[in-house]
């Protein structure tokens, strides 16, 4: 997290002050850096130099559009799953030519948006879904390029509610069955095959399992080349791995030795799908603490971002670090707890964290990914504001919701008019 350092006891952002921040814009905040994005693309890229590839930053990951538009601008494309974030990717300004689209339930209206814009390629899911894209390209006068999403039966070894190459997993059609899969799909008249696709789970902190589906992807594309279908492109999807705490995160010439190797001479473009490896630890929640108490067995440090602003602690039991933004020489054992009413509403448990005052500061670290793009209103919360530093400056990139935002889409049914 060099991105997020302390100078005199306070932390900065690229040379910004978080205290100064949150004393003009308020808290709770998401606060992104921007050199941060740009290193992690760079190395990313970096480590596949030499071979045809197209970059697809995972849009669930980190969805606000000026984190696109920076990525965009770096030469990244977008990895969506749904009409909504295509209209965010195009919003933002990415080359539809670097957009592929997967997930289970494609709607037929989502299909057509996604043919209106081009998009470099439909990853289908299902053999029901093959149908669909092939007519929905047919009305449209259009062809449709599609992969299919390979399960390879891998398992990444994570956390089982982020698995997702395993047979027990809703995603893909099975290694064993989809090469009769390939050979409907190429026999579809408004369809062109063109690529393989899995994506096996979400931070992986090792990369044996990678290579393994690596492997058994090459060896499907030489049997759909033998059978005639010409597949141009290897998509692997996302998933590897950040350090949150002590994990000890893949480096990325590792993780580019185990694709490569398995890819051989192989003549394809590869694909890749990272989301939290390029936006985890590009980013901070900051948030106040508004009360401190005693229970007798615990001590509560109260603050102002809950559950509904970063619900992976409550989700997946998920560990952030949570640091003070002004360094403090006492430590206390304790619960970061939010606003929000339920127990399961916290950030940090039995954590021993800097003992921070009532209205001091902390940084939650590494919620760059799956932060505000989990969030919701729940509790009638309006959502954090989020910012971009980026050359000493920082950039409001969402504004913080207002009651106004909360009940804006609601109405007061005729009926109850006028009482
Ligand atoms: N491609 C596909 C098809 C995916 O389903 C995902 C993530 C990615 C790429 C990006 O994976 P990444 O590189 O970020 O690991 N909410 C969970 C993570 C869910 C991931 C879902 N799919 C969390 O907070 O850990």
């Amino acid at each position: 997290m060099d991105y997020f350092s302390y100078e005199n006891g306070t932390m900065y952002c690229e040379g910004v002050s978080l205290e100064q921040i949150a004393s003009e814009i308020g808290t709770p905040f998401y606060v992104y850096s921007a050199k941060s994005f740009s290193d992690s693309f760079n190395t990313f890229s970096n480590a596949f130099k030499g071979r045809e590839k197209i970059i697809c930053f995972a849009v669930k990951s980190c969805p606000n559009i000026g984190i696109l538009s920076l990525l965009g601008s770096l030469g990244a494309g977008a990895d969506i799953v749904s009409g909504g974030e295509l209209h965010r990717a195009l919003r933002a300004g990415i080359n539809p030519e670097k957009i592929v689209y997967a997930g289970v339930g494609k709607t037929r209206q989502e299909i057509r948006e996604a043919l209106d814009a081009g998009i470099l390629m439909f990853n289908a899911e299902s053999a029901q879904e093959l149908d669909v894209l092939n007519e929905e390209a047919k009305k449209a006068g259009k062809r449709a390029r599609i992969a299919i999403r390979v399960n390879p039966n891998v398992d990444p070894k994570t956390h089982p509610y982020i698995s997702t190459g395993l047979k027990k997993n809703k995603f893909g059609i099975s290694v064993e069955t989809v090469r009769e899969q390939f050979r409907y799909a190429a026999g579809l008249d408004s369809l062109d095959v063109e690529g393989v696709h899995c994506h096996i789970g979400s931070q992986l902190t090792d990369v044996s399992p990678f290579a393994d589906a690596a492997k058994i992807m090459v060896s499907l594309i030489k049997d759909l080349r033998a059978d005639g279908i010409d597949i141009k492109y290897l998509d692997m999807g996302g998933g590897l791995g950040i350090t949150y705490n002590d994990e000890t995160a893949p480096e990325h010439e590792d993780y580019a030795k185990a694709i490569l190797e398995a890819a051989g001479n192989l003549d394809i473009t590869l694909i890749f799908e990272p989301g939290r490896n390029l936006s985890g630890n590009a980013g901070v929640l900051v948030t106040r603490v508004l009360y401190t108490k005693d229970s007798g067995t615990k001590h509560f440090k109260i603050v102002d971002a809950a559950m509904n602003d970063l619900a992976r602690p409550s989700l997946y039991d998920a560990y952030h670090g949570i640091l003070p933004v002004c360094e403090t020489a006492e430590t206390i054992t304790c619960d970061v707890v939010g606003p929000v009413c339920e127990t399961g509403d916290f950030l940090a448990k039995d954590r021993i964290a800097a003992d921070v005052p009532v209205g001091g500061l902390f940084a939650v670290m590494s919620a760059g990914a799956y932060g505000m793009s989990m969030a919701s209103n729940y509790n009638s919360r309006p959502r954090a504001a989020e910012v971009l530093v980026s050359g000493g400056n920082y950039y409001i990139i969402r504004r913080r919701e207002t009651y106004a935002d909360l009940t804006g889409p609601e109405s007061v049914p005729s009926f109850l008019r006028n009482r």
